[in-house]
């Protein structure tokens, strides 16, 4: 039997609007198991980032109940769900969101001594070998391509090890080459370290590699798709 990594339940999530309330995710539940792959897709506007947003802990619901590894994200403060970020989840963003203060090899370095971890520079620099660019350590990331950009981040992602990686839209800024490039990294990486992992995509051809497709429309899960028995 697999285990429950992720179990959203009757997630809603409002806002004030003037005088009435927004609702922007209504009701929605899902579960997902250790090292399983799934893509949500649907129109722009339908909630896929707020639904990503607080399976990650990066925000909290107006109603229903969010559990990452057993932790119930939603009645956690916000300095629990960060320490819960940094010990089990990886997050890439559509705009890579790399500190452009540091290099290359400092951002991946970042989570871990978050963590308070030394010797860390040699699994960074392996890390972002791994992912090909051990000629571009001590760039910026104004001097790297959006590519490299989005390799440094899938590096900063997965040096904690991550027991479930989400990525918001990892190929939208992407050009057919790099969004390839991106896509087998992520596979490759989810294959061997067993990582679970969580996309938001309108890449199609991308979707399709995962495993389940849940599909939103204005705030609801509307249609979940198996693509390969699980
Ligand atoms: N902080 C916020 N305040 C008010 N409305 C928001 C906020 N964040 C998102 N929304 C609204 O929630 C809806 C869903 O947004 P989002 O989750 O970003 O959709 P998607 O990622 O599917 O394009 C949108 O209509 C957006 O305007
Ligand atoms: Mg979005």
């Amino acid at each position: 039997m697999s285990s429950i990594v992720l179990q959203a339940e009757l997630l809603t999530k409002s806002y004030r609007s003037g005088d009435s309330m927004l609702t922007v995710l209504d009701q929605v539940s899902f579960k997902v198991s250790q090292g399983n792959t799934l893509a949500i897709i649907g129109p722009s506007g339908s909630g896929k980032t707020t639904l990503l947003g607080l399976c990650a802990g990066l925000d909290v619901p107006s109603s229903g109940t969010i559990s990452l590894m057993g932790f119930k994200l939603n009645a956690m403060s916000e300095d629990d769900r960060a320490y819960i970020r940094n010990q089990y989840v990886g997050f890439v963003f559509q705009n890579f969101q790399l500190l452009p203060t540091l290099t290359a090899h400092e951002n991946v370095m970042v989570p871990l001594e978050l963590r308070g971890e030394r010797n860390v520079a040699q699994k960074a620099k392996d890390l972002l070998s791994r992912v090909g660019l051990e000629g571009r350590l001590h760039h910026y990331p104004s001097q790297l391509s959006g590519g490299e950009q989005q390799r440094v981040a899938m590096a900063r992602a997965f040096i904690t090890d991550p027991k479930i990686l989400f990525a918001d839209e990892p190929t939208g800024n992407l050009d057919e080459e790099n969004s390839d490039h991106i896509t087998d990294l992520l596979f490759s990486l989810n294959k061997e370290q067993g990582t679970t992992l969580v996309l938001v995509t309108h890449n199609l051809e991308l979707a399709q590699k995962t495993e389940r497709i849940l599909r939103m429309k204005g705030g609801k899960l509307v249609d979940e798709q198996i693509i390969s028995p699980v």
